[in-house]
């Protein structure tokens, strides 16, 4: 309601005045539409294709990765060798070390928003078996005079890792014949009953 009676003033005006346009969010520091694009397929690329050198070529050297999702599935649901809360991956060649040696992943791009200079935001998907997994990831960026116009420098990433533990048999269900939980939380108990153990 306030963004209309503002729209209506400022319509008013405008039909008055000789409107002056503004350049605000797009101007030559703003990253484009297309190359926000670019960043969130080079990120995809890295998950989908990996390879050394597109890690070299998308990521800042002291690129960091947070992601307590990640984490959990390096730590398969132990409280380590990695730290919860802390970088996931802290550089780039760390990054390297770590997503070298995956298998290529299923990775759809479900969303993207993005600012000016960064992050780049998205919402994906990957088509696993038996669940699907979803997730969202926030992506830092830098700008670059290379072949690359915006590097990630860091990337904020949780996604569905309980999903992903039952898909490696780490975690496993116990699911009765028509797919719901014999135990746990909901499952044959009620649905008020507290999902976290707090
Ligand atoms: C472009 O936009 C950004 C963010 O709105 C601003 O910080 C910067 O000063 C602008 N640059 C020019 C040249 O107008
Ligand atoms: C995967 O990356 C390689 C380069 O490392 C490229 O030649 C190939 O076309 C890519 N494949 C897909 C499906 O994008
Ligand atoms: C699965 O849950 C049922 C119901 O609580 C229980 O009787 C059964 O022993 C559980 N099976 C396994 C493998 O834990
Ligand atoms: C699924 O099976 C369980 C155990 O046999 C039963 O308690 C539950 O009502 C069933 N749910 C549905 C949606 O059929």
């Amino acid at each position: 309601m306030r963004s209309s009676i503002i729209a209506a003033a400022t319509f008013a005006l405008g039909a008055l005045a000789t409107p002056v346009i503004q350049k605000r969010d797009c101007n030559d520091t703003c990253m484009t539409y297309e190359q926000a694009t670019v960043v969130a397929n080079n990120f995809k690329s890295l998950i989908a294709n990996y390879s050394d050198a597109l890690a070299d070529q998308t990521l800042t050297v002291d690129f960091v990765d947070y992601s307590d999702s990640v984490t959990e599935l390096i730590n398969s649901g132990c409280t380590g060798p990695q730290t919860l809360g802390e970088p996931t991956f802290n550089g780039r060649a760390a990054f390297e070390a770590g997503q070298g040696s995956q298998p290529p992943i299923p990775f759809e791009i479900l969303n993207l928003w993005y600012a000016c200079e960064g992050p780049v935001v998205m919402r994906w998907r990957s088509a696993q078996s038996p669940e699907i997994i979803t997730g969202n990831i926030v992506i830092e960026t830098t700008r670059s005079d290379g072949s690359e116009p915006w590097l990630m420098n860091t990337v904020y990433s949780e996604f569905n890792s309980g999903a992903w533990l039952v898909n490696l048999g780490v975690f496993v269900p116990n699911c009765t014949a028509n797919g719901t939980s014999a135990v746990g939380p909901v499952g044959k108990r009620s649905l008020s009953q507290r999902l976290f153990p707090m």
